[in-house]
Formats: structure tokens, sequence, C-alpha cells
């Protein structure tokens, strides 16, 4: 009894024997914790006076998952698999004690325990699939016998936890503890053992184990996956728990873990994991720095962004205040607010109280003066720099001292709103993706003034408040939309030559985008910037025609695509096809048939290209924070890991190639190579 290891301890309280595993920050089962678990369990075995054995954790959860830095490396004895085979194996029963999150290979642990017991704020889960990869430790076998295939599908193909609630009332676990989680486990264990209850291994049972209906829920699952490895090979092996025997659906299961894990789209999402972590670590704020306190938020503007903005506060539990310029716009504002939580709520995503509670959490005001008991301020007014200069001289008058004041702004120079106040050192750019309360992506800018306990501020609240933060320097649209100008050009000028609106969203959602740009603009509205064009005597070919025949997307049920009335599906239009090669007759380009394969290229090649000079320039730091950018605020599809990571996987000579040949044959200068690609490729290696 006492320390296995640094990580395992066994203590005793009288018959139950209770190892606690201690590995923080999320008690990854690393080769250390799986040692000491397979120690202990022998120890408790050969005890004569131990009658029951509780596992639990210490810190905030129960095991996350395996130690994914593993991945990869030679598995080192005792792997998980033995762990798990060690537990089924106890002649006594053993309880797992589960709080936080039990993920992945933790829950794979307790389901091989004879009884779970659960704190009501625990969720469960198997999220392998996240990583392009199944749950690989029985998973796939024990789940489906516990709940049924149906049920175990949807938990594993979505990786999607479920609440501790919930998992009651499917049987996956099988007590709520209220109170002291360790007592409790301890007390169910005893009761157990004085019931002499027996002891039933989820492997040995069949009877939720039902084919009908299964087909049926595979297809609906994973309609949205094709083409994506991991899902298919879930439904394989869920389907083989129905009709393998226990011990052969395992050895399945291990071969297609074995295959995903070294095939290349797990590679490209473990890619994107780590550089995700990464990315919230932020060059140039000094080891210590603390980030300021914020305990509440404001937010000027209650528009479409100002209004998700402020959501993503409530949703996190901080009071915000909008302010808005009159009673009118300000109520419109927080009724779209409520319209969108009301949705949420109709649609079993949110309670209706919870919905008050956020709601509660939002106040709106027309008094600009409101902002100053607040701690950071976002402002979300229209995109003028007059007016953006105005808002932040006045915030400089009003926002308490060091309060963090930053702006949303998609395409302004940074620096110069932070020079509109006598505090640039708490000015940045936060910048949100619509709809705000949705995305993920939020670029954050570092001014040139900008104090290093500021950024840090910026980048804890993002986190905070569930977004996925990434710090960029200044420069016009940041890095998301300026790679994404890029698309828009070779896009308009691949219509000129021959292609429709149809070919070029089908090459890109057949790359893996969930939409196309010419979809992606039609719902955004052409008729922004058509209008913005005009004010600046600027012409666009294409868009100025259809603007002017009044296709402005969505909205009028027609832009690049028509659109049957209450109907978001895009229809090929005959109508844009004439005005696409009157724009082609005009300039006199001719029209050719242009392959998928070619227009694939120059809807990627040109946005690494502005990627590679993002990076020479400094705006980011790191290939793999442009990565998560892409995956996080655009569709990149994740299993090809971000377009610099893709880069570097066709390798940078061809990528240097087939630029300079496309740049040769348009005249169009800024698609040579950057200075950064043809360095690389020269010294044969990649952007990481
Ligand atoms: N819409 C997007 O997709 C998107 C995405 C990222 C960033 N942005 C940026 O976010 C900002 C807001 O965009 P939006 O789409 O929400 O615009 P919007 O027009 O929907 O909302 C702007 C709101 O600001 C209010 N406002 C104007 N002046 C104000 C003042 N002095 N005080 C208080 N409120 C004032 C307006 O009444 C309006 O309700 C812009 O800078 C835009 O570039 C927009």
């Amino acid at each position: 009894m006492g320390n296995i290891n640094a990580s395992v301890d066994l203590r005793r309280d009288g018959e139950i024997a209770i190892v606690t595993v201690d590995n923080p920050p999320v008690n990854a089962l690393k080769h250390e914790v799986r040692a000491g678990l397979t120690e202990a369990l022998r120890q408790t075995a050969e005890d004569a006076a131990v009658k029951g054995v509780v596992i639990a954790c210490a810190g905030r959860t129960f095991f996350a998952g395996a130690d994914i830095t593993e991945f990869g490396k030679p598995p080192q004895a005792p792997g998980l698999g033995e762990v798990i085979a060690a537990i089924e194996a106890m002649s006594k029963p053993v309880v797992a004690a589960l709080h936080g999150t039990a993920l992945g290979g933790g829950f794979e642990l307790a389901l091989a325990c004879h009884f779970r017991v659960a704190v009501p704020s625990a969720r469960v889960g198997l999220p392998e699939v996240k990583l392009g990869l199944l749950p690989g430790a029985g998973g796939t076998q024990r789940l489906p016998r516990l709940i049924g295939p149906e049920k175990a599908l949807k938990m594993i193909v979505t990786g999607d936890p479920i609440e501790a609630r919930e998992a009651l009332a499917d049987g996956v676990i099988d007590e709520i503890v209220e109170g002291d989680l360790a007592a409790g486990a301890i007390a169910f264990a005893r009761r157990v053992v004085a019931e002499g209850r027996p002891l039933r291994l989820v492997r040995d049972r069949e009877d939720k184990l039902v084919a009908e209906g299964f087909a049926d829920a595979a297809e609906t699952l994973t309609r949205r996956l094709r083409g994506r490895d991991a899902p298919a090979a879930c439904v394989e092996a869920v389907r083989n728990a129905i009709t393998l025997p226990f011990e052969e659906g395992l050895k399945r299961e291990g071969e297609l873990f074995r295959k995903l894990v070294t095939g290349d789209q797990s590679k490209a999402q473990r890619h994107i994991f780590f550089a995700e972590r990464e990315a919230a670590r932020v060059p140039g704020i000094p080891e210590g720095t603390k980030p300021r306190p914020i305990t509440s938020g404001a937010v000027i503007g209650a528009g479409t962004m100002g209004g998700g903005i402020a959501m993503c506060f409530a949703n996190a539990g901080i009071p915000v205040t909008i302010v808005e310029t009159g009673r009118d716009l300000l109520q419109r504002g927080l009724d779209r607010v409520a319209a969108n939580y009301r949705a949420t709520v109709s649609r079993g995503g949110l309670g209706a109280d919870e919905m008050e509670r956020r709601m509660a959490l939002i106040s709106g005001v027309t008094e600009f003066d409101a902002v100053g008991s607040a701690d950071l301020v976002i402002e979300a007014v229209f995109e003028e720099m007059d007016l953006k200069k105005r808002v932040f001289a006045d915030l400089d008058r009003v926002a308490k001292a060091d309060a963090v004041l930053a702006t949303n702004t998609s395409t302004l120079d940074v620096n110069e709103i932070a020079r509109a106040t006598s505090r640039p050192q708490d000015v940045l750019g936060m910048h949100f993706f619509s709809p705000a309360n949705v995305m993920r992506l939020l670029e954050i800018v570092r001014g040139a003034a900008t104090a290093p306990d500021a950024l840090a501020t910026a980048v804890a609240l993002g986190r905070r408040i569930s977004k996925v933060p990434v710090t960029v320097g200044v420069c016009y649209g940041f890095v998301g939309n300026r790679m994404l100008a890029r698309r828009s050009v070779e896009a308009e000028r691949l219509l000129l030559e021959g292609a429709l609106p149809q070919e070029v969203d089908a090459a890109v959602t057949g790359f893996g985008f969930p939409m196309g740009p010419f979809a992606m603009a039609d719902m955004a509205g052409l008729d922004v910037g058509w209008r913005i064009r005009k004010g600046r005597g600027e012409r666009n070919a294409i868009e100025d025609a259809l603007c002017e025949a009044g296709h402005f997307g969505q909205k009028t049920g027609k832009g690049y695509f028509r659109y049957d009335s209450g109907s978001r599906t895009p229809v090929p239009d005959p109508e844009v096809e004439r005005i696409i090669i009157d724009a082609s007759t005009r300039l006199n380009r001719p029209r050719r048939s242009i392959a998928q394969e070619e227009i694939v290229e120059r809807m990627i090649f040109p946005m690494i290209n502005e990627g590679a000079r993002i990076l020479e320039e400094g705006i980011a730091t790191r290939p793999g924070d442009i990565d998560v950018i892409w995956v996080y605020g655009y569709g990149w599809p994740v299993w090809r890991g971000g377009p610099m990571y893709y880069a570097d996987q066709l390798g940078l000579a061809h990528i240097r190639d087939r630029l300079s040949f496309y740049a040769e044959s348009s005249g169009d200068d800024t698609l040579r190579p950057a200075a950064l690609i043809r360095r690389l490729a020269a010294e044969g290696s990649g952007f990481a």
C-alpha cells in the first residue's frame, strides 16, 4: 500500500482498496500511469483483506484519454489493453469513479470495470474520431454491448461526449454520486460487496446487440463524412461488435486503429491538434505575464457581430453590456440575440432556464458611459475608420484604467485606431468570424504598441469563451481574409476563362470544404461589395453584371446560383452562365473547358503563396497558426491539415513549379512563388 509510483497511489479504506491516479493536468494514460495501475491491481488481487477496488483520479478530471505524445513511438508495455485485461481478470468488484471528462482511453478503461459511478457534472465520450482515429482499447466492442450499436455508433462517430444524467439513463453508469466522489464510490463498492452482486463484465453482455436499424443509422451518421477514413472504420468496428465474437471484434478494432494511426488523415488531424495548442503560446509575452482579470465585458454596436460577440460572453457566464446609438437599434439587436437562443432551445441544444440565465447576463444601453465599468470592451460598429477613431477616442475618455480595448475590424489598421487613444498599449484587434457565437476562430491582432499583458488577456479571454485564439500582426485582411482574397481573384479568373460557378464550387467541395466560393458569396450577399466598388469607381466584370441583373445572392433568390423559395440549395442558373459568357466575350477572353485538378490547384496554391508571404512578413508566427486559422475559420478540411501542412505534403518544389506556371500563363506576377517558397524548395525542406 502507499505510493506505487509518482503517478499512482494505493490505499485502503477498510475492505475497499482505492487506486488514485494523479498525472496533471488531465490524467493522460501515459506509460507510468499504466504501469502503476497494473501493479496496483496485482497487489489488490493478491491482498485477501481487499474485497473491492475503486479506481479514481486526482485533480480536475478522470483520465481524459491516451497520452497522444506517445503516438507514433514504439509502444511500451503495459499497453492500455493490458491494463484493461488486468481489470477484467479481477475476481473482486472494480468501480470506476468518474469526474470531469472521462474520454477516449479513459472511458474505455471505465467500460472494462464492473461498475461506474460519476458526479453529476461528469461527462463521458469517445472523441478519437476527432483525431482521425477510432477507440482502440475495446470501446467499439464494449459500448455497443452496453447501450446498443446505434447509440454507441452515434457517440463514436460524432466524438461528442454525453452528460452524466444521460449516461445514467442509458445505463453507461450505475449511479450518480452527489457530494464527495471518493466517499460515494467507496460506499457503492461496499454495497456491491455486502450484497454479493454478480460481477458481470460488459464484454459478456449480448442482449443489446441488435442489428436492426444499424445500417440506416450508420448511413445517416456518415452521410456528410464521405472520403474520411475514421468514420468509415468506426462503422465497420461497431458492425463487428454485432457480427463477430468479442475477441475477434477486438482484434479487428486493433487492426483498424493501427491502419488509421499511420494514415495521412489522422496525421493531419493530430498536426492540427498540436498546432492549436501551440498557437496559444505567443512569442514576446514574457514568462509569468499575468492576464488582467476579466469579470465583465462591453460590446459597442448591436449589429450582426456585436450580438454574436455578446452571446459568447454570456455563454461563458460573463456579464456583458451592449451599447447602441438608439433604442430601436438596440432592441432589434437584443431581439436577434433572443431569437438566436430560442432557435437553439427549440433544437434541444439549450434548456429554457439556461437561455433565461444567459439573456440575463446581457444588458443593453444607449449611454456610452456605461462601458466605464467593463474590464474589456469590443468595438463592433460599422467598418469606417473615422467612426472607429471617434469610438476609441470616447473609449479613452470613459473606459477604466487597464481595460483592454479591442476592435473587431476586418480590414482597418489597428495601429491607426490605437492612436486615437492615449493608451495604445491597451488596444488590439479581436477579429471574430460570422456567426460570432458559432465560429471558433478568433484572430487576435497585435498592434505595434500592444502591451504583452493586454495580449495575454485577450488570448485568455478567447479560450474562456471557447474560441481558438490565434495571434496575428497588422496588415490588410490579417491572415485569413488576406489569403481568401487570393482565392477570390482566381475564382473570378476561372469563370472568365471558361469554368462555371458550379464547376468551381464542386472542385472546392470535392477537396473537402463544406461550401464552394460562389455558394459562400451568395450567402454573404453580392450587393455590399458592388456598392463599395461603385463608390470607389472600381469594377468586377461578372459580379457587377450579376448585381445589375438583380442577383444579390440568397437574399434575392438568385446570385451565382438560383435558389428555390425557402431553399438554400444552390441550383445552376442558365442566366448566370449567359452573363459569364458575355463577360468573357466583352473582355476578349477565349473560353475553354477547365479540368477539376486545375481548378483545385488554382483555388489552393495562390493561398499557400500568400500564406508564405504572411510568414515572411512575420504577420503569422508559425505555419501551424495559419493552418489553425483555416481549419477553424474557413472550413478547410481538418483531415488535410491546413494549407501550409498540405503544401508540405505535396512538396514545396511542386508548389513552386505550379505557381510559376500559372504566373506565366496568366501574366499575373502576384502568382510568382514567394521568396520563402523558393528558398525552402531549393533546400528541399518545407514550412514546418
Ligand atoms: N459581418 C461579418 O461577417 C464580420 C465579420 C468579422 C468582422 N466584422 C466587422 O465587425 C464590425 C461590425 O460588423 P457588423 O457586420 O456587425 O455590422 P452591422 O452593420 O451589422 O452592425 C454595426 C452596428 O453598430 C452600430 N453602431 C454604429 N455606430 C455606433 C456607435 N457610435 N456606437 C454604438 N453602436 C454603433 C450600428 O447601429 C449597427 O447596429 C465591422 O468592423 C466589420 O468589419 C464583420
